[in-house]
């Protein structure tokens, strides 16, 4: 199994319909691919974290990287996922609202940005990915 987590700048202003609409499709495709993972759309950019089989994560995130809605600035991939982290989530939508830790992302965002180093924020790909699953298990208890 492969996670991967990326993220991206919206090329228009996304209405909250429009993003209910992006999320609803996703959650059906990633249902029928048993792909998993959640959506955070913030300030005009998308973080997103998809994990599967590594033929269709390969497949969806082609797709994803084409699609002129967006456009990618920085991907993480971790090849040695054992177990799903979201096994619940086809293509969670995450609100700010939704959760107090949900600043974690924000952190997420500086650092696929490049600004956690105008910050002065020291990290690198693993504490990341530490983050990412932290916050699964935190997501388990505290939304479901
Ligand atoms: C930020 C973002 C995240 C997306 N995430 C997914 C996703 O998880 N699953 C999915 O099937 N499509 C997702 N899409 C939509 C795909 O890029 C694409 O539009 C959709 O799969 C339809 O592809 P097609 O036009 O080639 O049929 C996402 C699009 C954007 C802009």
């Amino acid at each position: 199994m492969k996670g991967i987590l990326y993220i991206s700048l919206a090329k228009h202003n996304f209405t909250s319909n429009e993003l209910d609409t992006l999320v609803c499709n996703a959650s059906n495709y990633n249902q029928k691919y048993g792909i998993t993972g959640y959506l955070y759309f913030e300030k005009g950019y998308f973080l997103q974290y998809i994990e599967g089989e590594e033929s269709v994560i390969d497949v969806l995130i082609h797709t994803i990287q084409k699609d002129p809605r967006h456009e990618v600035i920085n991907i993480l991939e971790d090849q040695d996922i054992i177990a799903r982290r979201f096994p619940t989530w086809h293509m969670h939508q995450l609100a700010k609202s939704s959760l107090i830790q949900l600043n974690i992302e924000n952190i997420l965002m500086d650092y696929m940005t490049n600004d956690s180093k105008q910050n002065n924020i020291l990290l690198n790909s693993d504490h990341i990915w530490r983050i990412v699953y932290k916050l699964s298990t935190y997501r388990t208890e505290i939304i479901l």
